[in-house]
């Protein structure tokens, strides 16, 4: 049974949270700084940081030097993101020295492995508190210890992880929403560290996910993106009867015009019934990002992806049955300990049989404790970066193609931002999630506009709105 935090200890967080905001009140303007990194699960936590620091009467700042407290989200899932995150930590030594009252706080899924707590610990004095995915919820709690008793926090117990509702939750923009059905993975295959540090997978009520996707209807929200590790298991530990697909089809039965997409799947649960349910639900975007990690379907063996590429190839041609027009986007790890020339042309081939329409690459990256780490690694960094060059150039070369194809089609776009161009100033996305260039007036963000689409490259379409 999926532990869960009582309201009641939400409720002393927010407590915690006045407390503070009264600690605060001697500086004119408090100022926070949330830097993320990672994925878009990392996102939606910073957002209840935001939440959290908001009540303790934080406006927010992207100036670290004007930051009464900067807190790094951090994410372990490669290591140029480690390296990245411990650069800019560093770094702060310039703010604190500038600013000694900041408070520096990094979290997030690097700090919930134990040698990156003992690193931050001995080398990194600059930071004052260190807390992991599990103890998130008790952000405020674990400030004011800090305060109180003027030492440094570790809060990185091992956890298999709870839910906590109620969270208050700051959200960027008014147009696009994110909302964590579910956290943690079961999967364990053998090149990741996130059921190592986000516990294991765990559902959140139906029913509170859909008054929190009816409450940002109602906020105007036009864009909900609903996000777990692997969505398809979505209410397996819940036995409430309601599974990925019933999900989707409950929020696209709430009133009120918007789109509603979903991060990630994993293909050997993605089922016929989620397909047609997609079809089937006119919210619904016809878009599945199905990372395939290899083409090899031994390299997929090693990987304990559970599905062969025939398996995986089979899964895309139903799809397409129910969805003709479906856009689909994967992630592939290229250089997987022992994956041979052979194999990686595998992938080459698969990539070339689905037609992506975009592909996100990454050279495999050792993590420490995980099964493919100490697996024999012959190949050389720089044969990896062949492969990775080659799958790029294919992968550019088929999103040019398919994004080309959409030159003189007219579609219903969201207009959702600013690209700070002055020829095309506009961004927007259509119903597959692909970017679009456009002229016009800021004023339409957040509104669906009919566009024709008068050229497309490896990245973007433009367009044109036919009502302008
Ligand atoms: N839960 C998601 C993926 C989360 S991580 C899923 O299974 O689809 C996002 C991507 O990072 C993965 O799909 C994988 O392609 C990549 N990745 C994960 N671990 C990696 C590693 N050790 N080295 C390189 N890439 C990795
Ligand atoms: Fe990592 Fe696999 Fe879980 Fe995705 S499904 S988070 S790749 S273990
Ligand atoms: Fe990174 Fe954690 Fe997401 S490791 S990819 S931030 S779940």
């Amino acid at each position: 049974m999926t532990a869960r935090i009582t309201q009641d200890e939400i409720k002393k967080q927010l407590e915690y949270c006045s407390e503070l905001k009264e600690h605060f009140s001697y500086l004119d303007h408090p100022l926070a700084m949330v830097d993320t990194y990672g994925c878009q699960q990392n996102e939606a936590d910073s957002e209840k940081i935001r939440g959290y620091l908001a009540e303790m009467g934080f406006a927010f700042t992207q100036d670290e030097f004007a930051a009464d407290i900067i807190v790094i989200n951090t994410c372990a899932v490669r290591e140029h993101a480690e390296m990245r995150v411990l650069g800019n930590v560093g770094a702060l030594n310039h703010t604190k020295k500038a600013k000694p009252d900041q408070i520096i706080a990094v979290c997030g899924c690097m700090v919930q492995q134990e040698h990156m707590t003992n690193k931050i610990k001995m080398s990194y004095p600059v930071v004052d508190m260190v807390f992991g995915p599990h103890e998130l919820w008790r952000f405020p709690e674990l400030l004011e210890e800090h305060l109180i008793r003027k030492r440094r926090i570790f809060a990185t117990e091992k956890s298999s992880g709870a839910i906590a509702e109620g969270i208050p939750l700051r959200r960027d923009g008014k147009v696009k929403a994110w909302i964590s059905i579910m956290y943690g993975c079961n999967n364990f295959c053998t090149y990741c560290i996130v059921p190592y540090v986000r516990g294991r997978e765990r559902s959140r009520r139906p029913e509170d996910i859909v008054s929190e996707a009816r409450q940002l209807v109602a906020e105007g929200y036009k864009d909900i993106t609903v996000l777990g590790q692997n969505v398809n298991s979505y209410g397996k530990d819940l036995d409430c009867g309601v599974d990925f697909a019933d999900l989707l089809a409950m929020i696209n039965d709430i009133p009120g015009d918007f789109i509603l997409r979903f991060m990630t799947s994993h293909p050997k649960d993605a089922t016929e019934k989620l397909f047609r349910t997609m079809a089937q639900c006119g919210k619904c975007a016809h878009h599945i990002h199905l990372p395939v990690q290899s083409g090899n379907d031994t390299v997929l063996k090693r990987m304990n992806r559970n599905y062969t590429s025939a398996d995986y190839l089979d899964k895309v041609a139903l799809a397409r049955e129910y969805m003709p027009d479906l856009v689909i986007t994967t992630d592939i790890i290229v250089g997987f300990p022992g994956e041979t020339d052979e194999q990686f042309e595998d992938t080459l081939k698969l990539c070339r049989e689905v037609g992506y329409d975009a592909m996100f690459i990454f050279i495999y990256s050792k993590r420490l404790g995980t099964p493919a780490a100490t697996m024999p690694d012959p190949f050389t960094r720089e044969e990896k970066q062949v492969r990775f060059d080659k799958l790029t150039a294919l992968s550019n070369e088929i999103s040019g193609r398919k994004h080309r194809a959409y030159i003189g089609k007219t579609l219903r776009v969201l207009i959702d931002g600013e690209t700070g161009k002055d020829e095309y100033n506009l961004s927007a996305r259509t119903n597959g999630g692909r970017l679009v260039h456009l002229k016009g007036s800021p004023e339409l963000i957040g509104s669906f506009r009919e566009v024709k689409i008068t050229d497309g490259n490896t990245w973007a379409l433009y367009g044109e709105m036919e009502d302008a």
